[in-house]
């Protein structure tokens, strides 16, 4: 085993996990593949990507509560993820590292 410090100031992972229809509900058929993929760009397009890392991650057992999105090493959790949440987390991090874009 080999441990490292993070290689990001943050790693932001986003639930897109997918179900079939008539399983539980799933973050992905609230939107949150488009969510992350906003994001990633966005971080992308602000010349973040060398602080911020955007991920997929698979369920995190919090589906009903969904889209859910982890921010590390922060442990924010943010649930009922949509279009305002993101852009409100955008600022913020804007506010964090914009400086250093
Ligand atoms: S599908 Fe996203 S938390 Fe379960």
């Amino acid at each position: 085993m080999n441990t490292k410090p993070l290689p990001f100031k943050k790693i932001i992972f986003v639930c897109t996990n997918c179900r079939d229809s008539g399983e539980r509900v799933c973050c992905s058929e609230r939107g949150s593949i488009e969510l992350h993929a906003d994001l990633k760009q966005w971080v992308k397009d602000q010349n973040l990507r060398h602080h911020i890392r955007v991920c997929k991650s698979g369920c995190m057992d919090r589906c009903e509560e969904g889209p859910n999105m982890l921010v590390m090493p922060d442990n924010v959790w943010i649930s009922d993820l949509d279009a305002d949440a993101v852009a409100a987390f955008k600022a913020e991090l804007l506010a964090e590292f914009g400086d250093d874009a």
